[in-house]
């Protein structure tokens, strides 16, 4: 008999980004209500650089929360080459943030303030080390020369190996991996390196945005790549492997900028994310290494215990009712469709009930 029914400790999303404003408001009850803790993404307009902004941004995120979510925002700063590593160390040891991310410059929304020449973030890193704070990067190089799909890849020669030489303590979570080469990096590193995946690279390859006309509610960054590579960063996920838990990337971007001549990158999954994912670990036979993958190797990472709460996944016979937009004022957000029917559908259990 097939399992209709099952229960993890509450997850938490090890990348998100919430925006501001009433993007803000009308995102962050989808993931809140399911999601104990998220990392939260600093690359607003203007980016979150500074603790001062951090704490603010923290502020801003509590003040949206629906009434009665019980949520913990996990702070990132977004680092430059004038970020200065004592308002780091500071922030840590506050506990006020988490982590710190790297855009290299140009890699994707909002990224201009980011990184051009990693030496000059040497001594931030220097610190970051010492303090075992982890740092999180977007792995793609910026090299108009590299094509889009090998960029991956060469970032992970050219820029992370060599800074993992160099900073051999330095904890790194390379985010969003989207290829073979991302996945056994990973897979094959001294301890202190994971990845994230997310939802949508686990469901779609390349042709999601190309064939039949492009699809600009299917392209993000790192852009999805072909087959064999959307099946090894799936096999990780459902692996049990610790090195690989999730991180949905899910990025809202009104529709009026997606669907435009020049279309922004990003993929909005807060809303359907598990059912999505429960989904794709019982196709792959894999529903015993559901909770790892949520719940249990992301808080394992960042030194956190798992949540105490639990999550109920119930199969049903219908599809779960899910909308294709979501309305912010008198702009829309279209939702991720995975292409298939999402049957199951999730509920937090109350205090003691497994
Ligand atoms: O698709 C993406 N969207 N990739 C990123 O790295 C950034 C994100 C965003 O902020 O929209
Ligand atoms: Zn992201």
């Amino acid at each position: 008999m097939s399992v209709t029914q099952f229960t993890i400790r509450r997850p938490d999303d090890w990348h998100l980004h919430l925006r501001d404003g009433a993007m803000l408001r009308s995102v962050i009850g989808h993931t809140s209500a399911n999601f104990a803790r998220a990392i939260i993404m600093p690359n607003l307009v203007p980016p979150v650089v500074t603790a001062d902004q951090a704490a603010s941004y923290l502020e801003q995120i509590r003040a949206a929360l629906p009434e009665g979510d019980d949520f913990e925002p996990l702070m990132t700063l977004y680092l430059t080459e004038t970020t200065d590593p004592e308002d780091v160390a500071q922030s840590a040891a506050s506990g006020l943030i988490k982590a710190v991310k790297l855009y290299p410059a140009g890699a994707t929304t909002n990224s201009e303030s980011g990184v051009r020449d990693i030496e000059k973030i040497y001594p931030v890193l220097e610190r970051m080390s010492e303090i075992d704070l982890p740092l999180l990067v977007h792995g793609e190089v910026t090299d108009p020369e590299i094509d889009i799909f090998d960029r991956e890849a060469v970032f992970i020669d050219r820029v992370l190996d060599p800074l993992r030489q160099r900073f051999p303590t330095l904890r790194i979570v390379m985010e969003h991996v989207t290829t073979k080469e991302g996945v056994n990096y990973v897979m094959t590193s001294p301890k202190g390196i994971a990845a994230t995946l997310t939802t949508h690279h686990l469901i779609i390859n390349r042709n999601a945005y190309l064939v039949g006309g492009i699809k600009p509610h299917y392209y993000c960054l790192p852009v999805a790549k072909r087959e064999t590579h959307r099946l090894a960063v799936r096999a990780a996920a459902t692996s049990g492997n610790p090195r690989f838990f999730l991180g949905t990337d899910s990025a809202p971007h009104f529709d009026g900028a997606k669907e435009s001549a020049c279309g922004c990158a990003g993929i909005y999954t807060s809303i359907n994310t598990l059912n999505c994912l429960a989904h794709v670990f019982e196709d792959d036979g894999a529903l015993d290494q559901f909770e790892a993958f949520a719940s249990l190797s992301g808080p394992a990472f960042y030194g956190l215990l798992p949540n105490e709460q639990r999550l109920k996944f119930i199969k049903q016979s219908d599809p779960v009712e899910m909308p294709g937009k979501i309305s912010v004022q008198n702009e829309t957000i279209t939702v991720f469709d995975p292409g298939f029917a999402l049957l199951w559908r999730h509920e937090l259990t109350k205090a003691g009930e497994i």
